[in-house]
């Protein structure tokens, strides 16, 4: 009689391992109430680690760069082909963190980051579009920039390295890395970039016409035209 307990509520159980503990466990049990009890979520416990590990057995997600370069085609009379140096308005792509431009795809589709063009651009692309294009443009190499102006180059410099003394501005090179790099999938790169395209996103950070990132408007908010426009313009020197 005993010996037949540990089969209540529990079928055959296929030979995998999931459904070892299971019957361990029930082998062990001595109340034959408990076991009545138990046995339906032993079962249920058995079949949720039966599902996570069919989960789990989904191949990881790998980005295609011939899909990517594929998808960028509709990208490129802005952006150029590969995401390099295009006209100032439009940002360089290349050697993006992938996870920073999938970042901004997401909130442009979604509204949270504004721009009307870009929001329209991004309604089209899946999730996984914005992974492929991303790793494409990230593949790519920009080339280097230069500051224009001479008279400001000094305060973009020690804004850059020191932040603004007396405005808790910090330095950006703290996040954005002394030569602009960035941090892969924390903090954009942002050397080499456009002059003008920095400037004007740091312009929509202080109005608030972007609010995808609380620690860029607080920043922003901080400082004044001048200088934006002197970091803004040592920005696109640094490589
Ligand atoms: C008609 C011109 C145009 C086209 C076409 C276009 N973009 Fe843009 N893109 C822009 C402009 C302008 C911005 C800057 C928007 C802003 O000011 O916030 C931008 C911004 C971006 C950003 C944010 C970059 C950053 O540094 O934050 C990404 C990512 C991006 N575009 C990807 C794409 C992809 C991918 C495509 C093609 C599917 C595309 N764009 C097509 C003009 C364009
Ligand atoms: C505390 C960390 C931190 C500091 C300090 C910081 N940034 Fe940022 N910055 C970020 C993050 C995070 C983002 C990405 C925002 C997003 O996800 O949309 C960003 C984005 C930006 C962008 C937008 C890039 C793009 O391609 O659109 C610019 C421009 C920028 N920062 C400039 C600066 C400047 C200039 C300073 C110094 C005055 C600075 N940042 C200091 C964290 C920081």
């Amino acid at each position: 009689m005993a010996g037949n307990q540990r089969h209540i509520g529990a079928p055959p159980c296929p030979a995998t391992l999931h459904c070892q503990p299971a019957r361990l466990k029930a082998r062990r049990m001595k109340s034959p109430v408990a076991l009545t009890l138990l046995a339906p979520l032993a079962l249920t416990l058995a079949t949720l680690s039966f599902q996570a590990a069919a989960a789990e057995a989904k191949p990881a997600f790998k980005p295609d760069l011939a899909k990517g370069q594929q998808l960028a085609t509709t990208c490129l009379a802005c952006h150029t082909a590969d995401g390099t140096r295009g006209v100032p308005a439009n940002p360089i792509l290349a050697a993006q963190h992938p996870e920073y431009l999938v970042k901004q795809l997401i909130e442009f589709k979604s509204g949270k980051r504004k721009n009307a063009v870009m929001q329209g651009m991004a309604a089209i692309l899946s999730e996984d579009d914005m992974k492929h294009v991303a790793a494409f443009y990230a593949s790519k190499q920009s080339k280097p920039g230069f500051a224009r102006d001479k008279d400001t180059v000094t305060l973009g410099e020690q804004i850059w390295r020191g932040g603004i003394l007396g405005k808790a501005v910090p330095a950006c090179a703290g996040c954005h890395s002394p030569n602009g790099a960035g941090v892969p999938s924390q903090y954009p790169r942002i050397g080499g970039q456009h002059g003008d395209y920095t400037e004007a996103q740091l312009l929509a950070f202080r109005s608030g016409l972007r609010a995808n990132n609380a620690q860029m408007s607080t920043i922003a908010a901080k400082m004044n035209d001048r200088e934006i426009k002197a970091v803004a313009d040592y920005v696109a020197g640094l490589r």
